[in-house]
């Protein structure tokens, strides 16, 4: 008679531990104690065997009453708490969706970007084509075939990041410190085709950041090579590009100056954007802004592009990019340009 009183005493003992399980974890750890493998109902049902013959079919009948009784209580139970699981998981994620949107701010160009592209789309017109060159350079295309040797005084105006594994023929590699190399690659790709390209592209120079000056920053190159063109041809050009860049009354002024890859060289200024000549901040109170160098291609650098200098002639030029786009937009620091600072970039 004892086991029949212990079982009910469980099965009492089973339906007060259900009605105080309140989660799904709580009730899968009752379902183990009672009716799991080794649970407390399960092992009551193997003791059948061991009972007197005479109690064993109804105790055996009572087993199985209770346990089916505990997993209707069971399923019911877990119904009702995976019911009331999913109604505030329904409530806790709720979204209110009156609530106005926030607004997307859409992407736009980088400021240097937009430049180059007015840049492209200037010189378009004049019959110029972009020319790529690599960022990662020889060292005889940076220096040597720009007719800038190892001694020459002129390396010194290009600080150097060099390149710690040598390239073709074991000569040195850097990061090109302007865009001039590209000129020896555009012509020994082309010859001997006249040539009319602009070279963009991004420099490194080892150098000091300041208020004016970045290690990194875009210049623009130009080159042109053919039969019979002049130091005319150049200036028409350089006018051209400032009055469509910085406004048709521009003026433009031409001095005389020196680079080894142009013979003669020059350096171009406008009447500065701001003052108009008067004297200004910006321009230092001189009245003009210098805005790209130039000259002749050197007829040794024609030769190292594979044109013979008797027969053929050209001119170059460089400059910066963000430079004459600071004056232009009226930015007062070049280090705002990769900053990375949202409110400086979404002005333009
Ligand atoms: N490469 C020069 C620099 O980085 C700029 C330059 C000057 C380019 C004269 C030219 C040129 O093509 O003719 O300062």
């Amino acid at each position: 008679m004892r086991s029949f009183e212990e079982l009910e005493r469980l099965h009492g003992q089973a339906l007060a531990d259900l009605a105080g399980a309140l989660t799904t974890s709580a009730l899968e750890t009752w379902e183990d104690g009672y009716l799991g493998r080794k649970g407390q109902i399960t092992l009551q049902a193997r003791r059948v065997g061991q009972m007197p013959k005479e109690d064993r079919p109804a105790f055996g009948r009572r087993v199985n009453e209770v346990k089916q009784m505990l997993q209707g209580a069971y399923d019911a139970r877990l119904e009702e708490i995976r019911r009331g699981e999913l109604s505030r998981q329904l409530a806790d994620e709720a979204i209110d969706i009156t609530l106005p949107g926030r607004p997307v701010i859409p992407g736009h160009l980088h400021l240097t970007t937009q430049a180059l592209r007015e840049l492209y789309s200037i010189f378009a017109k004049m019959g110029f084509e972009v020319y790529e060159a690599p960022d990662v350079e020889l060292e005889a295309y940076n220096f040597d075939l720009l007719n800038i040797p190892e001694y020459h005084p002129a390396r010194d105006m290009w600080d150097t990041f060099w390149v710690q594994d040598a390239g073709e023929g074991g000569d040195r590699r850097l990061l090109r410190t302007h865009t001039s190399p590209g000129q020896i690659r555009a012509m020994r790709e082309r010859y001997p085709e006249p040539i009319r390209v602009i070279l963009p592209g991004k420099c490194y120079r080892y150098e000091q950041i300041t208020v004016r000056s970045e290690h990194q920053f875009y210049q623009l190159e130009g080159l042109a090579v053919g039969r019979g063109i002049t130091m005319t041809d150049l200036i028409g050009t350089i006018q051209q590009w400032a009055r469509l860049y910085y406004g048709p009354d521009r003026s433009v002024r031409i001095r005389s100056s020196y680079f080894p890859f142009t013979e003669p060289s020059i350096e171009a200024d406008i009447d500065c954007i701001l003052c108009h000549g008067e004297g200004c901040a910006v321009c230092k109170y001189s009245g003009w802004l210098e805005i790209a160098g130039a000259g002749m291609v050197q007829p040794v650098v024609l030769q190292n592009g594979g044109y013979d200098p008797d027969e053929w002639s050209g001119f170059a030029f460089g400059f910066g990019v963000e430079r004459p786009a600071m004056q232009k937009y009226g930015v007062k620091d070049i280090r705002w340009y990769y900053g990375n600072d949202l409110r400086f970039l979404r002005q333009f």
